[in-house]
């Protein structure tokens, strides 16, 4: 058993953390964690509406009997989504856990603390960690610039930016961003972390709720097989390589702005990826972990794996080397 400051404030059984995950962090994925003693978060906006949120903790709920939270992701939109009401769901849900990202939640973190909601925000740099812990967050996940979707523009690599905020933040930390295995795992908490948060990884098991197909790529595709889009727009996402995402970054090279891209960057292109395997049918999010998933396994494979790994390696490897 490893036990750390978040799984104790958290009160999850293992230190590992499963972040949302637009179109994957669905029921299935997020019990299969919870049962094999991590923290899944269901997406929020996944789901079309508040209501139907609703029944996907239902749902999860009939799946699980373990504790396991909801991603709320708030990007700026010209059409927002209803923050409000889907927050408002997940309140009278009665989940215990929020994992927030994107931008600064403080406006719901009290209606969040009211209804004894524990808080995680993920971010990318120490300096909104910091911002989050003032605000009053329970815990920090933090993004190292390997990671899948939005790494920000500061492009520090976990191995800097994980010691760099364990020294900075009194509350629990996540290490999160190009994690995949045990050697992952105790890695980060040698860094200062209290636990890891993976992406990628846990979209290549299973349960995750996407085609066969896209795992079998994750597998297939080495560390360099990634692509920056947007950075030009300065919104950084590092998506899967593929015929799309190559071209956008060509657009982008020769001076494109966005209404250039917005055909290909279509989020109904990338679930056809998703739902029908279609390799090439748009932009899909995955990180440079890629390059160490070399199966599929179930959540509860994954998951004991890593923590009897990281276990022989702290007391055998790790314990070998002192004198
Ligand atoms: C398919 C996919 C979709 C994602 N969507 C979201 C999202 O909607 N909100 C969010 O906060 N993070 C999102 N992420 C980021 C993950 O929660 C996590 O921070 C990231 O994958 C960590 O990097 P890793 O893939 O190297 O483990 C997504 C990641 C993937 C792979």
């Amino acid at each position: 058993m490893l036990r750390t400051r978040f799984t104790e404030r958290f009160g999850v059984e293992h230190p590992i953390v499963q972040g949302g995950m637009m179109w994957v962090g669905r029921a299935e994925l997020v019990a299969a964690v919870a049962n094999a003693g991590g923290l899944g978060f269901i997406t929020a906006l996944t789901q079309p509406t508040p209501d139907d949120l609703r029944r996907e903790i239902e749902r999860t709920r009939e799946l699980t009997d373990k504790p396991f939270g909801v991603n709320v992701t708030i990007l700026p939109s010209i059409n927002p989504p209803p923050y409000e009401e889907y927050m408002k769901a997940i309140i009278e849900s009665g989940v215990k856990i929020v994992e927030t990202a994107g931008s600064n939640p403080e406006p719901f973190l009290p209606y969040y603390k009211d209804a004894g909601i524990k808080v995680l925000h993920k971010c990318t740099s120490v300096r909104h960690a910091l911002k989050a812990e003032r605000i009053g967050v329970d815990g920090v996940s933090i993004d190292g610039f390997e990671c899948a979707g939005h790494p920000g523009e500061d492009d520090v690599p976990g191995l800097v930016l994980i010691p760099a905020a364990a020294k900075a933040l009194e509350i629990p930390i996540i290490a999160s961003g190009g994690i995949g295995d045990a050697r992952g795992l105790v890695a980060a908490l040698a860094l200062g972390a209290d636990g890891v948060n993976m992406g990628t990884r846990f979209m290549c098991t299973q349960e995750s709720p996407v085609h066969q197909k896209v795992k079998e790529q994750i597998v297939a595709q080495g560390e360099r097989d990634t692509q920056l889009i947007f950075r030009t727009m300065n919104n950084t996402a590092r998506v899967a390589d593929n015929e799309i995402s190559r071209k956008v970054v060509e657009i982008e090279k020769a001076g494109g702005v966005f209404e250039d891209v917005r055909d290909l960057v279509a989020g109904a292109r990338g679930r056809r990826v998703f739902e029908d395997g279609d390799l090439n049918a748009g932009i899909w999010t995955a990180g440079q972990v890629q390059g160490l998933i070399d199966d599929i396994p179930t959540c509860d494979e994954l998951i004991s794996r890593m923590v009897s790994e990281a276990e022989g390696l702290i007391t055998d490897r790790l314990a070998s080397f002192v004198r």
